[in-house]
């Protein structure tokens, strides 16, 4: 149960009841659950907020309404301390009685809500940006779903733009005999360098460029050769994009519609925005103006067509929008990229309440920072490359293998496999969205301190111990909590109101944060207070098995939500 709400809410209606409170504003009263609880498990600021209005000094108020919140029957103690805070314990049957009540989660309104990350390219790599979309995008999918709202994922694959055409180009380069025949392959081993060297020489190059930028209206407008072409290289890139879903354990895509396949809806948009007269020609190029007279930082228009006549990022995102607005019809749509997009989105936000496809808050960008390396540069290999996806998880991998050597234990190629993803993934979560970080493997894989092994072998220890013990079913008389008892059944069930709070923010370092102080209560608990040992009576066994099991289902949920896979032994 969500034990803030039910107690806070019962505070406030005491409140409500105070005579000398009668006509008070109590917005501003809040009540908290302090994590250090040697003064008491929740404490109120009603005393200090409430001062101006009623015109008295905080600890006079605190006495007056002290009797209120102390006649609740959950409170066993409550005090006044410093200028005003109100203290107050709970008393421990409550806390056990509560313990026992069946979760529910309570969901104010029920949402559709599209969701798009991941967002990855036919013809280039998977990068390290697209590692965070991957993991943020899917744990917030999982949060809206558990939450019970309607999350729909979108995979907004990049696969109509100017990298296809770099490519085509390239390989017709490289391959001038063969590029078109029926049978040409392309060398997989080879074709990620392909991006990167097109890129490169497109940029040295001004007849080469010429000529990509050709390709690409041509391409879009289905030239048949560049598009069988194509339609190899996106063979490999989608097979790539599924393996890596796959590694990293990311719930399947509802929808790959993608930037080519959003193209199709085009024609329909440009006619709104003819209709309502918002495109405008700059230098060949058709374009919406954005900028208006509150804009102090700079915004440039909105591309819809470039000066070749091709589309454009900007306008097939657009063509997205407009699609899950008639396909979805979403309350919301959130979309996870770098940072570095923020821009875009804003743009295209604009562009789309102009048109009424979306009023502007129905639209967000959660934009992600970067991860560097040690140095606190980007990441890069050790040759000296940009760091790919594939190539980071492997280095996790690694990481893992040589920790678990170390340690003179075998585990299974699955085990390693399920540690290196919680590395990887808890490291990446647990970092505020919007900042960058640093990105250490062995620091990431440590099994003690804040990392994703720490979690699991958590898990794993709660598990051994509930498997050895068989039975949970037992009910036990008992009445008294010891505190560690008491801290780590009052950290499980403020799980709600923590997925609630992590989905609000859209911040899903709440929940890993969550989660190890979960961890580290679960483990003091394990440590203080003996379960299997011969000499504890059967009521107290049953009674922390009951605990235990408790601790273990809250963990688990977490660890769903955060995409982890717990072993079975560590
Ligand atoms: N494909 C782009 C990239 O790799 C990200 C797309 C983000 N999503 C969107 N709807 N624009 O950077």
């Amino acid at each position: 149960m969500n034990l803030y709400k039910s107690v806070s809410d019962s505070i406030k209606a005491a409140l409500g009841c105070v005579p000398e409170l009668s006509g008070v504003d109590l917005a501003a009263v809040s009540i908290e659950a302090p994590k250090d609880r040697a003064f008491g498990d929740y404490a109120t600021n009603a005393a200090m907020v409430l001062t101006k209005q009623l015109g008295q000094p905080p600890r006079q108020i605190a006495e007056t309404i002290l009797p209120y919140i102390a006649a609740l029957d959950f409170v066993a103690d409550i005090s006044i301390a410093g200028p005003g805070f109100i203290n107050i314990k709970l008393k421990d049957e409550f806390i056990l009685n509560s313990a026992n009540q069946k979760s529910q989660i309570i969901n104010r309104k029920s949402e559709i809500i599209d969701l798009d990350y991941g967002s990855y390219n036919i013809a280039k790599a998977m990068h390290i940006g697209h590692l965070r979309g991957s993991i943020v995008g899917d744990t917030l999918y999982r949060i809206a779903r558990f939450l019970g709202h309607r999350p729909i994922s979108y995979n907004h694959i990049g696969d109509w733009g100017k990298p296809m055409a770099l490519v085509i180009a390239w390989i017709m380069k490289k391959f001038p005999q063969d590029w078109n025949k029926p049978d040409f392959k392309i060398d997989e081993t080879e074709f990620n360098d392909y991006y990167p060297a097109a890129s490169a020489h497109a940029k040295e190059n001004p007849e080469f460029l010429k000529q990509v930028l050709a390709i690409k209206k041509k391409f879009q407008d289905g030239h048949p050769e560049y598009f069988a072409l194509y339609e190899k290289m996106m063979k490999i890139s989608m097979s790539e994009m599924e393996s890596v879903v796959k590694r990293l354990n990311i719930i399947p895509f509802d929808n790959t519609l993608g930037e080519r396949n959003a193209a199709k809806y085009l024609d329909a948009v440009e006619k709104i925005l003819r209709d309502k007269n918002l495109l405008t020609t700059d230098d060949g190029a058709t374009i919406i103006n954005l900028k208006t007279d509150l804009d102090t930082a700079p915004m440039p228009p909105f591309m819809f067509y470039d000066s070749r006549g091709a589309d454009t990022y900007d306008s097939t995102d657009l063509a997205a929008t407009y699609y899950k607005k008639n396909t979805d019809n979403p309350d919301k749509i959130i979309y996870v990229s770098d940072f570095r997009q923020n821009l875009h989105f804003e743009q295209l936000f604009r562009v789309s309440e102009m048109i009424g496809l979306f009023p502007r808050s129905a639209l967000e960008s959660v934009g992600f920072g970067s991860i560097n390396g040690k140095d606190g540069k980007p990441l890069k290999t050790r040759s000296g490359a940009n760091a790919t996806l594939t190539g980071v998880i492997d280095t996790v991998i690694e990481a893992v293998c040589a920790r678990v050597k170390e340690s003179g234990k075998n585990l299974p190629d699955d085990t390693i496999a399920m540690i290196a993803l919680a590395a990887l993934k808890f490291n990446d979560l647990m970092h505020d969205v919007k900042s960058d970080y640093i990105f250490d493997p062995d620091a990431v894989t440590q099994f003690e301190g804040r990392t994703g092994p720490y979690i699991l072998y958590t898990a794993v220890r709660l598990n051994s111990v509930l498997k050895r013990a068989q039975s949970t079913e037992h009910r036990a008389k008992i009445t008294k909590l010891s505190i560690e008892e008491r801290n780590l059944l009052l950290g499980i069930m403020d799980f709600e109101r923590t997925v609630q709070n992590a989905f609000d923010k859209r911040s899903p370092d709440i929940l890993t944060n969550y989660a190890y102080d979960l961890c580290q209560m679960a483990n003091t608990f394990y440590h203080n207070c003996p379960i299997l040992r011969e000499d504890v009576d059967g009521d107290t066994r049953a009674h922390r098995l009951q605990i235990a099991a408790k601790a273990r289902d809250t963990l688990v949920m977490a660890i769903e939500l955060m995409g982890l896979r717990v072993p079975s032994e560590m």
